[in-house]
C-alpha cells in the first residue's frame, strides 16, 4: 500500500510539473509581460516597424494575447501626459484606442475598421508627438 501511495504521489508530482511547464509556455505566448514606463516604450515595443504587433493586429492576424497586451499598454498610455498637445484631446484619443481594442478582444464585426481609425499614427503624432524626434 505504501508503495502505491508513493507512485500516486510521483504521478501527481509529474502532472504538476507538466502543468507548470504548460503555464510557462502559455506565458511566453501571452505576449509581453513587461510594463512600459512611458509612451515611448509602448511605441517602441508595439508600434515601430513593419512587423510590429500593431501591424499584425491591424491586418486581423493578432492573437488574443497580443490584443490583450495592446489593451494593457493603451490603458497605461491613457494615464500618461502627452509630451505635446492638449491633454483633453489626448484623453479622448487614448480612450478611443482602448475602446477600439476592447472591441477587437470581443471580435466585434467592425472591430478592425474601428481599430485602424483609432490607431492612426499620423493623426495622433501630428498633435502629440514632438516634431524634433
Ligand atoms: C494615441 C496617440 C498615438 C498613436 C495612435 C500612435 N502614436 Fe506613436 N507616438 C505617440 C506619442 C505621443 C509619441 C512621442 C512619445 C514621446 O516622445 O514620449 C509617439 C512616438 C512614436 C515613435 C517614436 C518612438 C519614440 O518615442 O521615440 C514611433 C516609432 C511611433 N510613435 C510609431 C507609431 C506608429 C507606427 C503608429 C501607428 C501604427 C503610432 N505610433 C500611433 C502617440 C501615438
Amino acid at each position: 500500500m505504501k508503495h502505491t501511495r508513493q507512485v500516486i504521489a510521483l504521478l501527481a508530482g509529474a502532472t504538476l510539473a507538466a502543468g507548470t511547464a504548460m503555464v510557462a509556455v502559455a506565458d511566453h505566448h501571452g505576449g509581453e509581460k513587461k510594463n512600459p514606463k512611458d509612451i515611448h516604450d509602448v511605441m517602441e515595443w508595439t508600434h515601430k516597424g513593419r512587423e510590429s504587433m500593431v501591424a499584425k493586429v491591424r491586418d486581423g492576424n493578432g492573437t488574443a494575447a497580443e490584443i490583450e497586451t495592446l489593451l494593457r499598454y493603451y490603458k497605461f498610455m491613457a494615464t500618461q501626459k502627452p509630451p505635446q498637445g492638449d491633454e483633453a484631446a489626448w484623453k479622448e484619443r487614448t480612450a478611443a484606442l482602448v475602446a477600439a481594442t476592447e472591441k477587437l478582444a470581443k471580435k466585434s464585426p467592425d472591430a478592425i475598421e474601428n481599430y485602424k481609425k483609432a490607431v492612426n499614427c499620423k493623426a495622433c503624432h501630428d498633435v502629440h508627438k514632438p516634431k524634433d524626434e
